[in-house]
């Protein structure tokens, strides 16, 4: 029993280490990394989760230029800051950028607690960004769990649980924990997380390039293809957005989105929602086209 244990935790050992290794000798020049701050990395990391890399890397870039330190962003106006992040959608995670960096400036004296639970606590900090902060900025070790692991994880031992599931989070999060390398967390999660990005791409893998292809459960029984198992989430639903251009007198009515729903806050066109698609010349057929233009004359 404990010879069969010592092996088992001598191959998560190596493991790591293999990973590791390949990225130190691969990983990508990415600007957070040279000069690495608890504010550089969670600044990263919320990009990071609106976007790819390249168009993440000018955000990035862009904000550091104008916010050099945590305080800076804290006293920027909003709008500001909303404007920075123009074109990356999902305005909820600038808000919560601005909010959590006027805690920390007004609350912390301008430094990121090195707790992972605290980290928690903040506004648009979950689990991924708590890990990653608290990993890479103050060595604590726990595990990241993002797509990227996800996927690396599951083929490398031929998970099948569906990632979307509550049993598949918890399963890869403990999977997760159970390799990483306590010495280094911060390294080791970026490591799982660059091999992911790129060599164990969601689709043509290049498992040649691997350096654990030898150990991938996947490779070995060519299941490269189906692993991870995404289950399509049963609550997804339709939704039709038509929206109205509507000119008076030079001028263009746009609203501002109010309900608690996707958008909050943004502006848009005049907007009927509907459940299922219907033709553009029925649609003032419908009850919201004249909850909206009531007995008002228009024409086409
Ligand atoms: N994707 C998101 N964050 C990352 C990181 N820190 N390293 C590699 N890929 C990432």
């Amino acid at each position: 029993m404990n010879t069969f244990f010592n092996f088992f935790i001598k191959s998560l050992k190596q493991i790591a280490k293999i990973i590791e290794k390949w990225y130190e000798e691969n990983k990508r020049d990415l600007p957070w990394r040279n000069s690495p701050s608890a504010y550089k990395i969670w600044l990263s990391e919320i990009i990071l989760q609106q976007t790819r890399i390249n168009q993440g890397i000018s955000y990035y870039n862009k904000f550091i230029e104008k916010y050099p330190a945590i305080q800076q962003l804290a006293q920027a106006p909003i709008e500001d800051v909303l404007k920075l992040w123009q074109g990356l959608g999902y305005y909820s995670r600038a808000r919560n950028l601005h909010i959590t960096a006027r805690r920390i400036t007004n609350d912390c004296n301008g430094n990121f607690p090195s707790d992972y639970k605290e980290l928690l606590s903040l506004n648009g900090i979950g689990e991924y960004t708590a890990a990653a902060i608290a990993s890479m900025a103050f060595n604590i070790p726990v595990a990241v769990v993002d797509g990227n692991v996800f996927r690396v994880l599951s083929r490398l031992y031929g998970i099948k649980t569906g990632i979307t599931s509550a049993a598949g989070k918890k399963l890869f999060r403990l999977k997760a924990q159970e390799i990483l390398n306590h010495k280094k967390p911060g390294i080791h999660n970026q490591a799982m997380m660059e091999l992911g990005a790129l060599i164990c791409l969601p689709r043509n893998p290049l498992c040649n390039q691997c350096p654990l292809n030898m150990r991938c459960y996947a490779y070995k029984y060519r299941l490269v293809n189906e692993l991870p198992v995404k289950k399509v989430n049963g609550k997804t639903r339709e939704r039709y957005f038509h929206y109205l251009h509507i000119s008076y007198r030079g001028s263009t009515f746009i609203h501002k989105r109010q309900q608690k729903d996707i958008w909050n806050s943004l502006f848009e066109f005049p907007l009927i929602e509907t459940s299922h698609y219907i033709y553009p010349e029925k649609l003032h057929e419908t009850e919201a086209w004249h909850h909206l233009l009531g007995e008002t004359q228009y024409k086409f």
